[in-house]
């Protein structure tokens, strides 16, 4: 039997950090200001979401989505020890594209310097659910026999998009930039718990504007007309959020998925070393732990120095953890995610 292997692992985030005590004083070019632009202060930050900081590009235009998603690829590629010529598809996930169209991962194919080879490239809109949506699709491919070496990349450059005023600071203080990256391939073997063990993926789209970001609508003509350079008009570049809609509806999906994971697979947590949530709030993922009875020892979070990252947050958590020496190969992980849209869904999978 056919099942689908994780051959490598890799993430990216910019140098640049930029703590809660730095966030309410930065202008829109996030340059640091004497005055505070933004109501808002480590305290709060802290208490409602748990991150103390995120990570940053520089701004000064020369990186974009698809040059942090490049450097995890390239990482993860080297940790598959495979290279780019090698891939025969590639998905990604993002809600920062580099540009409307076309996606992003054929940017990305190009800077990995194989756009002549012709690789399949698919850009998918799953937002935070991004990762598990991708897998699910990289699972089925794989064990189909459509491809044999699939780049699954999460990337996200958030900080531009964000409202640097108070205006803006229920969703600006939440987001950072990373990518995250994974190998993935076929495998023979009779072991039905080995590899991508499960995936499922859902959506309610009744939640479709409890979380999201317009920047233009195709229904009117023109379909942008505001002045992105005037405050009163431009609120449509920036994220909206109900905050605690969102926040339930999280917490329900995350749970309900978890579950189903467990019950669909026979597995308990005995059989899995660690659980990596989402990361948009810490303290959703600590609600979804208590009420999933999940062990606390297994959960990994990362949201504490990167914020969320979107569809990149699995990868990078588990990355982190890597390089910290507490994940390692062999191990097996439940994820589970929660995103715009509403979409939501979980996977087991071992590294
Ligand atoms: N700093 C200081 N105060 C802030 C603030 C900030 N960054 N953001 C909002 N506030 C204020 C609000 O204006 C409000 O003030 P008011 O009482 O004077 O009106 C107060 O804090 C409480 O706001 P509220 O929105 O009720 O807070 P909350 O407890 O719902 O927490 C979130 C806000 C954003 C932390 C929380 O709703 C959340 O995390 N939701 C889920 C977000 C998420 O996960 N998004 C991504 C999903 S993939």
């Amino acid at each position: 039997m056919i099942r689908t292997k994780v051959l490598g692992l890799g993430s990216y985030v910019p140098d640049r950090i930029v703590k809660n005590e730095e966030i309410a004083f930065l202008n829109d070019q996030h340059v640091r200001q004497d005055t505070k632009q933004t109501e808002t202060d480590d305290e709060w930050i802290q208490r409602r979401t748990g991150i103390a900081e995120r990570r940053y590009v520089q701004n000064d235009g020369s990186v974009a989505t698809s040059d942090l998603a490049l450097q995890a690829a390239k990482r993860a590629l080297a940790d598959a020890n495979l290279e780019a010529k090698d891939i025969d598809c590639i998905i990604l996930g993002t809600l920062s594209p580099d540009i409307h169209f076309p996606g992003t991962a054929v940017f990305l194919q190009h800077k990995l310097g194989i756009s002549q080879a012709g690789c399949a490239c698919f850009d998918i809109r799953q937002q935070c659910s991004g990762f598990v949506y991708g897998l699910q699709m990289a699972d089925a491919f794989i064990k189909t026999g459509m491809y044999k070496r699939i780049l699954l990349v999460g990337a996200e450059l958030h900080s531009h998009s964000l409202d640097f005023t108070t205006r803006g600071r229920d969703v600006m203080v939440l987001f950072g930039d990373g990518a995250g990256a994974m190998i993935l391939g076929p495998m023979e073997t009779d072991d039905p718990k080995a590899g991508v063990m499960y995936t499922s993926a859902h959506a309610d789209g009744s939640g479709a504007m409890s979380l999201y970001l317009k920047i233009f609508q195709i229904a009117n003509l023109p379909y942008v007309d505001y002045d992105a350079r005037n405050r009163d008009e431009n609120q449509t570049m920036y994220p909206q959020m109900d905050g605690k809609r969102v926040f339930l509806n999280a917490v329900r999906g995350m749970v309900m998925s978890t579950q189903a994971a467990l019950e669909k697979t026979g597995l308990t947590w005995d059989d899995i070393q660690w659980f990596v949530p989402h990361q948009a709030n810490l303290r959703i993922n600590e609600k979804v732990a208590e009420v999933a009875k999940i062990p606390e020892a297994k959960i990994l979070n990362s949201i504490q120095f990167y914020g969320n990252t979107t569809a990149a947050t699995v990868p990078l958590t588990i990355d982190h953890w890597r390089q910290q020496g507490k994940v390692k190969r062999g191990d097996r992980i439940l994820s589970s995610v929660f995103g715009s849209g509403f979409t939501w869904g979980a996977t087991i999978f071992t590294l």
